[in-house]
């Protein structure tokens, strides 16, 4: 496929380097296309050779070419990253100053826009007329994410993850109407790993968690346009990019992490494996064996429930709140008290979440593994749906089954 893609002038023009990756990756032909403005950020040799073909933005470059015709023309899909407010705002009046906008007048096959821009900048009135109108003429604009700006800022305005601008590209190109990524403008909070409860400064009682299904789920949120909070146990595996970390050790450090961060958040995933017992006592100093003493006895304390207490939490919000979604992972080995899908169902019931992602473990399975199989539950009844694969694939069905449920009309209680 022939792609256009054209660079605004504003700093998520680095990021765009990864995502004319990902389609040059793909096999595509794409000619870059960068603003004046945006070659004060990124220069045009990083785009010729990532694209492995000439850059210019001036019309009176090869004009025996008329490069804005051919390139219009050709174009399958052209794709605007960052989409900065000057440039939506020559998109919608038609302006052509220069190698962009004239291409962009000469498009035949589907434009995206993937919007960049301080807040106040994108809610401004002038930037919401802009946007309507390109809709309005067919013009797919997504929705930015929200979270960290260049500044001091934060809020709606970052420009999506590259992999997600790369998904909805295809999706468009598909002819698929629902191109928006499904989780823009929401916040999800994912815990992950395992938490880590101290006995004294060098020693700790731990679990078997890598982190890998709940890093999987942070990177399927973030592609799919959410503005991802990871909360960090111990992990194995490194946390992604484009995703607030919070490192925390202990379950109450992950109690205290989980409860603030579920204050905005739209979704919380608690995939982190958290200790359900913490040393009743932590001791300042190493615990050394002693000959003229009995050895050690670990006193085991409760730790709080944090799924059930932010279930609790939702549950009590004033009415007319915007309804957060609870999701928990259950790992279960099923015993004579019942199977794996009897002990998970009771568990749903008990903590109360929304959806319940459960998980048959062993001692070789799950833990460290990359597969994974799950089955989901919902509260409210429906068919448990199966997943498996890879941990990628398990966490984009877990994460297209949360979209669902967000955008499902039945009221949650
Ligand atoms: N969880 C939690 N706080 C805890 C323990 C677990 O929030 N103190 C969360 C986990 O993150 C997971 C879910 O609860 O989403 C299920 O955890 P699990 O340990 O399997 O369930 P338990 O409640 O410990 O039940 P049981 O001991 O009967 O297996």
């Amino acid at each position: 496929m022939r792609i256009v893609l054209g660079v605004g002038g504003g700093i998520a023009a680095y990021k765009v380097a990864s995502l004319l990756r990902l389609f040059t990756e793909a096999g595509h032909n794409v000619t870059v296309i960068p603003t004046e403005a945006s070659t004060r950020f990124v220069g045009t040799a990083t785009w010729e050779a990532l694209s492995g073909n000439p850059v210019s933005n001036s019309v009176f470059d090869d004009v025996h070419q008329v490069n804005h015709v051919r390139l219009g023309h050709e174009a399958d899909l052209i794709v605007i990253a960052p989409a900065t407010a000057d440039l939506l705002a020559k998109a919608a009046t038609g302006q052509a100053g220069d190698l962009l906008t004239n291409t962009l007048l000469m498009a035949r096959g589907p434009v995206l826009f993937a919007p960049a821009m301080h807040t106040e900048m994108w809610q401004h009135a002038a930037t919401r007329a802009n946007v309507e109108t390109l809709r309005s003429r067919g013009a797919a604009v997504l929705e930015p994410a929200s979270g960290r700006l260049t500044g001091a800022d934060s809020g709606p305005g970052r420009l999506p993850e590259p992999e997600a601008i790369f998904d909805a590209a295809m999706a468009l190109v598909q002819g698929q109407s629902d191109f928006q990524l499904p989780l823009a403008g929401h916040t999800v909070t994912i815990s992950a790993g395992g938490t880590r409860e101290p006995l004294d400064p060098v020693r700790f009682l731990g679990n078997r968690s890598s982190g890998k299904q709940g890093v999987a789920l942070a990177v399927a949120a973030r592609n799919a346009g959410a503005t991802v909070r990871l909360l960090a146990a111990h992990m194995d595996v490194p946390p992604p990019g484009g995703v607030e970390v919070v490192p925390v050790e202990t379950a109450l450090q992950l109690r205290e992490a989980a409860l603030a961060a579920a204050a905005d958040s739209d979704v919380v995933i608690m995939s982190a494996a958290v200790a359900d017992f913490r040393p009743a006592a932590v001791s300042d100093t190493k615990i050394k064996k002693r000959d003229d003493r009995d050895d050690p006895v670990i006193t085991l304390v409760r730790n709080p429930d944090i799924l059930h207490e932010l279930v609790e939490l939702r549950n009590s919000a004033a009415p007319g709140r915007r309804q957060q979604l609870i999701v928990g992972f259950a790992a279960e080995t099923g015993d004579s008290d019942g199977d794996v899908l009897a002990h998970a169902r009771a568990k749903l019931q008990r903590k109360g979440c929304d959806l319940l992602v459960v998980n048959h473990v062993g001692t070789d399975k799950v833990f460290g593994q990359d597969t994974n199989s799950v089955v989901i539950l919902a509260r409210s009844g429906s068919e448990p749906q199966e997943a498996s694969g890879t941990k990628t694939e398990v966490s984009a069905a877990i994460i297209s089954r949360i979209s669902a449920e967000l955008n499902s009309v039945s009221p949650r209680a």
